[in-house]
């Protein structure tokens, strides 16, 4: 899909690795919605970033578990922009719970974790299907992590939302044939986010010491692969790692 002129909406767009993937798609040509759920400064800031740079870019408040304002946002956002041709689910929720401590896996943590990262998704998607439809034309993208493909991460829970999210993927990509195309970006630890910040430190360090290139994930790596699966005609329903060599799946 050629992306000049197309407009995305992309959820944690002030977060680390989001606020990168809007500035890659403003760069391929994108107006882009930064969506954000309590950091309006920041949401603000990076819509300002891409203004200045020239974008169509601004910045919409929504928790992505409230059906109510993910339909608000939808609304908001054709209201501004005219249309809407990608979605870029990439906000999420991590909390680091050791993995034997099953009595700290609360059922409380567990839910929002799921709510957050698997059912916001899903309320995301349900609320820009019709209009990609009706349109012909759509591309959807997550953010899961390499957690979804074998057992790491910040806990049980995060590791469990983001394999739903995977496989989410596969059957979105059923369900939206042939004009939306949904694809999965699994990155392994990426350095310089806020989530990163609530992982403990002894964990970052095995990470980037366990890769085969021994080095964290680079965000901008992720950005560009955001790109290319939203401007793909052939791929639908597929995860790529982004690990600097960690997992193979
Ligand atoms: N960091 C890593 O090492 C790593 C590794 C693999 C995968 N990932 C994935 O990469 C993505 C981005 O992570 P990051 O590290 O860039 O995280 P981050 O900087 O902490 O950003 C998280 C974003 O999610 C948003 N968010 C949280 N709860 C929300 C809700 N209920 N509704 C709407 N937005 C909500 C936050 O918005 P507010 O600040 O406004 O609340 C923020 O923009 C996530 O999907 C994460 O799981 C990260």
């Amino acid at each position: 899909m050629e992306l000049k002129s197309t407009v995305a909406v992309v959820t944690g767009g002030n977060g680390g690795l989001g606020q990168r993937i809007c500035h890659a798609l403003a760069s391929a040509g994108a107006h882009i919605a930064v969506v954000y759920a309590r950091s309006a400064g920041e949401g603000e800031s990076v819509a300002r970033a891409l203004q200045a740079r020239g974008v169509e870019a601004a910045p919409f408040a929504c928790d992505v578990t409230d059906p109510a304002q993910v339909a608000r946002l939808v609304e908001g956002v054709t209201e501004r922009f005219g249309r809407l041709d990608i979605l870029i689910n990439d906000a999420a929720y991590n909390k680091a719970i050791p993995f034997r401590d099953l009595g700290a896996l609360t059922i409380e943590e567990w839910t929002k974790i799921l709510d957050v990262n698997l059912t916001g998704p899903l309320h995301c998607i349900k609320a820009v299907a019709r209009i990609m439809q009706r349109q012909q034309r759509g591309r959807i993208v997550y953010i899961a992590s390499i957690a979804g493909l074998a057992p790491s991460g910040s806990s049980i829970a995060y590791a469990v939302s983001k394999a739903g999210l995977i496989h989410l993927t596969k059957w979105m990509a059923v369900a939206l044939a042939p004009h939306v195309l949904v694809n999965c970006v699994a990155p392994g630890l990426l350095e310089g986010t806020r989530a990163t910040a609530n992982l403990p430190k002894s964990q970052i360090e095995h990470s980037a010491a366990s890769a085969l290139l021994r080095k964290a994930a680079d965000k901008d790596d992720v950005a560009n692969q955001v790109v290319t699966m939203c401007r793909t005609e052939t791929m639908t329903g597929q995860t790529v790692v982004i690990d600097a060599g960690r997992i193979f799946h």
